[in-house]
């Protein structure tokens, strides 16, 4: 029996307990020492392209709301979305532009993008407000390679480019095609939130839930089972390759799909693009590590809810945000090129269909799971090599919980 990726990532090969997927405790414990440390995604620096565009977004776990900002001389910035009058959200809606003042909707107290206050309406009645002191709260923001992040604990001493360590090197530089133009699937589901990181941290369920979409695009003869090609560790973070069936020709069953990519460049059912504008993302040395001819996609976890997956055409990311116990909201974004003609925007059409249907049917199945956890009958997980992430991430979940510090966790996980 295989465990060649479980052992290289020095975990034992027993059976996981079930416990942090339906304890109240261990959720509030995540909260505390994973959400509150960790640096978190909130997204790429295309969604705020030009002074004045700003985004909002809900980090519902920590009870935030984060507006983020580009300032005039190219900065972005990121605040807590609240008012220093009498704490209502300043910005309602979840993105907007050319806007470098807001004014909070409850009295009209008006800050600059930047964060400062600029002005009280009524302010003689106030009891002499000092303005300095009463701009909204900024959050640490950082970028890196086009990702926008923040940390939400005001003490935190830790950079974004340490948090990321070697699993930032690895990945840098990767030139992301398309990134100002994505396509946005929300859904909100009723489990914790670790089942739905588990369900895109494997492919040992492709060939059997998917059977129907992409089953046979992840599996042959070969490799029935879609055992990974690759897994690789980067302390908290860590990445996986998938195997792709070179061979994959949609069936006479499938004549949409014949029809969709007859003509195309592109370089299977994964790709959402015409291969010429993505020779840079695939030769990039982190994508498909191995060079595989057999690879057809890596996903690249940025812990604790952020995925980078790549493909030949392109890449799409999760973000998997808890909101309670049993509830979590989940986005998906697909990175897409304009269409140049008619056959391309039917290709990409069928892509990102298809591509919807797959993610259904891992979202309709994580509520069944969390169901069938919560209740109690069983107490332990019994986990394959191919699921080595979903054991890697319960062990780095464990390492935030026990450690006093965000440095602590990040040695704890080297
Ligand atoms: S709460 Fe914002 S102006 Fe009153
Ligand atoms: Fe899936």
């Amino acid at each position: 029996m295989s465990s060649q990726f479980t052992r290289a990532a020095g975990l034992d090969t027993g059976p996981v307990s079930l416990e942090p997927y339906r304890s109240q405790t261990h959720f509030d414990l995540e909260r505390e020492k994973v959400f509150r440390r960790a640096w978190l995604i909130m997204g790429r620096v295309e969604d705020v392209p030009e002074p004045g565009d700003y985004i909002v977004k809900e980090v519902e776990i920590c009870g935030a709301s984060i507006l983020v900002t580009r300032l005039g001389n190219g900065e972005v910035r990121a605040f807590h979305n609240v008012c220093s009058h009498r704490g209502n959200q300043v910005v309602w809606e979840a993105k907007g532009s050319r806007k470098t003042m807001f004014r909070c909707p409850y009295h009209s107290w008006t800050y600059g993008n930047d964060g400062r206050l600029l002005a009280i309406s009524d302010e003689k009645m106030f009891f002499g407000v000092d303005k300095q002191k009463c701009g909204l709260t900024s959050v640490q923001c950082e970028l890196w390679d086009g990702w926008i992040f923040i940390n939400l604990n005001p003490e935190n001493r830790v950079g974004l480019r340490e948090y990321l360590g070697s699993m930032g090197e690895f990945l840098s530089g990767i030139p992301y095609p398309n990134a100002g133009r994505s396509v946005t699937i929300q859904a909100h589901l009723k489990c914790n939130w670790k089942f739905v990181v588990d369900a895109f941290s494997e492919s040992y369920h492709i060939p059997v839930l998917h059977s129907k979409t992409i089953g046979s695009t992840f599996s042959d003869a070969s490799n029935p089972m879609s055992h990974l090609q690759h897994a690789a560790f980067f302390g908290p973070h860590h990445s996986i390759s998938l195997f792709g069936n070179p061979d994959y020709k949609p069936s006479e069953a499938h004549l949409v799909e014949q029809l969709a990519y007859s003509g195309m460049k592109s370089e299977n059912v994964l790709a959402a693009n015409q291969s010429g504008d993505t020779v840079a993302l695939r030769e990039h040395r982190s994508v498909n590590p191995g060079k595989s001819p057999t690879w057809s996609m890596d996903i690249n976890e940025i812990f604790p809810n952020f995925h980078i997956d790549i493909g030949g055409g392109g890449f799409w990311t999760h973000e998997i945000w808890p909101i309670s116990l049993d509830a979590t909201r989940y986005e998906m974004r697909f990175f897409v090129p304009r269409p140049e003609d008619v056959r391309e925007a039917m290709h990409q059409e069928h892509y990102i269909a298809r591509l919807a249907d797959v993610v259904l049917e891992d979202l309709a199945n994580v509520e069944r799971t969390h169901k069938g956890v919560a209740a109690g009958a069983k107490h332990e997980m019994i986990l394959q090599d191919n699921e080595v992430l979903i054991r890697r991430m319960m062990d780095v979940i464990a390492k935030f919980n026990d450690a006093d510090s965000l440095e602590g966790a990040l040695e704890a996980c080297a």
